[in-house]
């Protein structure tokens, strides 16, 4: 739907379209993308590992977190990065501008794939970042591979963070439809602190809604795919897609007819 809208709009006669590649197979598809009349594509689970394998270079960002997500041909050779990082950062500059303010300061829950991005990203935008997750040692895991702006905590140390943080980002999939709810109290958080939820179904989450009644300016998840969809479609079709009003409800619509109420 989002390529197809843009494809539309820029009268590009491309698509983007759904292959089935089992593991076996999935070696010599990408390999041949080309040949399979693709000039790029994305990669999900469980190919992401071949991906990043595969490619014949990376960039900065896929090599960073360690995951190709998004390929395309850059002077005939197969080139992989990172969608997740893109849109994470593209729509946090879109929807909060001015967020990054002096000696600024963010909290990130989880330590999965989403917070792996946000602490890449987040730091090479001169962030200082705290990392809180259940599972400590995966935080630890991860403030290790970022270096000395990225910090690892347990949950027990979120109170004290929150009081310092400019920013708070839910990269847990805590508080998704069908998941369990995110605890987190909001009273400690300072008025002009931005929050940010990965999370996109529901659209808008009961952290978000939260924030909101607070009065802090919020970010939400969907927002960040489809600025990760924009990363893509630049590559592949040579033109750079506008985010519009108009785009965004289509996707909200289509979300919302299929979440249960
Ligand atoms: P992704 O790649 O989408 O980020 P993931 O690697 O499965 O997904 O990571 C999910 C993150 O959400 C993890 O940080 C997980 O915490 P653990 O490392 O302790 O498992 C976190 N998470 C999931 N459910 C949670 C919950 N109910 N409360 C708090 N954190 C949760």
């Amino acid at each position: 739907m989002i390529h197809g809208y843009w494809l539309k709009h820029l009268g590009i006669p491309g698509a983007y379209e759904l292959e089935d590649v089992t593991p076996e197979d999935f070696d010599g598809f990408l390999l041949n993308l080309a040949a399979h009349g693709y000039v790029g594509g994305n990669v999900t689970v469980p190919h992401k590992e071949a991906a990043y394998r595969l490619v014949g270079r990376r960039d900065a960002a896929a090599e960073a977190v360690g995951a190709v997500n998004t390929v395309w041909y850059e002077d005939g050779a197969l080139v992989g990065g990172n969608s997740d990082t893109h849109g994470f950062i593209a729509n946090l500059d879109d929807r909060a501008p001015g967020w990054n303010v002096a000696g600024c300061r963010a909290v990130v829950l989880g330590a999965g794939g989403a917070a792996r991005s946000a602490a890449y990203v987040l730091s090479e935008r001169g962030v200082e970042v705290h990392l809180v997750n259940r599972t400590v040692a995966r935080a630890v895991e991860l403030a290790a591979r970022f270096g000395p702006r990225v910090h690892a905590h347990g949950v027990d140390a979120l109170g004290r963070l929150l009081r310092g943080a400019d920013l708070l980002v839910n990269c847990t999939s805590a508080g998704m439809v069908g998941k369990p709810r995110l605890e987190v109290g909001l009273a400690l958080l300072k008025p002009s602190a931005v929050v940010y939820d990965v999370v996109y179904v529901p659209l808008e989450t009961e952290l978000l809604a939260a924030a909101r009644i607070r009065g802090h300016r919020t970010v939400d998840g969907l927002g960040m795919l489809l600025q990760q969809a924009g990363f893509g479609f630049g590559k592949w079709f040579g033109a750079t897609p506008t985010v519009t009003a108009e785009l965004r409800m289509l996707v909200e619509d289509d979300i919302r007819a299929k979440t249960p109420q």
